[in-house]
């Protein structure tokens, strides 16, 4: 047996005898930006990454380390309070175990968050987008020999992003009177920001925002056949040298924390629909 499918197999079979029970319909990862909706998680088990088999600490600022389980808009779902990024210096395997745990648990649905600098120019900082497809420039995670439990070798990317979801959510969000963007999402390694020309360079090539996650977790995801929502918190902007501009980090997870309770609405109510 393939040592991943190994390390999988485990951490599933330790997460599923602490849910005693509980079948998560959705997964879900509070990246920056629904840090909120873990307090609405009803009859919640929370149960630290480093308790979990295979598991290290996660590292980065404004994320934690836990699972959650419970009722969310009336459906099991199981939520992932922080991840693991590749500039943490984890090799991918480790930044997608949690999603392939999740899989193993029968998740049927994965909703995606995250903090990103917007090269769309008509983005202010604040906005919310939905993402309706990526750019990945960070190693892909299926990358070696293939889990064919999970999926194929070679898995279709047309609709990383589930068009109904979309369709929903964007419903979802004129009826509660929220703009929403919609756009491409870059993945870089970081854990630089970009430079000037680097934004110019992912405007050209079709981006709207970029970030340093998200495209790994979605790419295992769809791997698997698992319908994703990924939406991400406009935390900055690009910038020109010498306009005084400074992106910051502990701005960024500011922002992000001003989102929260927009795109916590946003994501109760789309999965009351599922
Ligand atoms: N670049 C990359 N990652 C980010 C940014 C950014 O501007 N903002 C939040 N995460």
């Amino acid at each position: 047996m393939d040592k991943r499918a190994i390390v999988i197999e485990d951490a599933a079979a330790f997460l599923s005898s602490w849910l005693d029970g509980r079948r998560p319909v959705v997964g879900i990862i509070l990246g920056s930006g629904l840090g909120e909706l873990a307090n609405e998680i009803e009859d919640a088990i929370t149960i630290p990454y480093i308790m979990v088999p295979g598991f290290p600490a996660a590292t980065a600022v404004g994320h934690k380390g836990n699972f959650i389980c419970g009722t969310l808009g009336g459906k099991c779902v199981l939520a992932m309070q922080g991840r693991y990024h590749y500039y943490e210096g984890y090799p991918m395997d480790t930044v997608v175990l949690p999603i392939r745990v999740m899989i193993k648990l029968g998740i049927k649905y994965l909703l995606v968050s995250n903090a990103a600098g917007a090269m769309n120019k008509s983005f202010s900082i604040g906005d919310l987008m939905l993402i309706r497809d990526h750019i990945n420039l960070l190693p892909n995670p299926l990358i070696g020999p293939n889990l064919d439990d999970f999926g194929p070798r070679f898995p279709d990317m047309t609709c990383a992003y589930d068009l109904e979801l979309q369709d929903r959510m964007l419903s979802i969000a004129a009826r509660q009177g929220i703009r929403l963007q919609r756009g491409i999402y870059v993945s870089c390694t970081g854990p630089t920001y970009e430079t000037p020309a680097e934004y110019a360079f992912y405007r050209a090539i079709g981006g709207d925002d970029v970030g340093m996650s998200v495209t790994p977790e979605v790419i295992v995801a769809r791997h698997a056949g698992i319908r994703v929502l990924g939406m991400s918190v406009i935390t900055d902007v690009a910038h020109e040298a010498g306009d005084g501009y400074v992106t910051d980090e502990n701005e960024i997870v500011r922002q992000a924390d001003l989102a929260s309770k927009k795109m916590t609405g946003l994501f109760r109510e789309l999965i009351s629909t599922l």
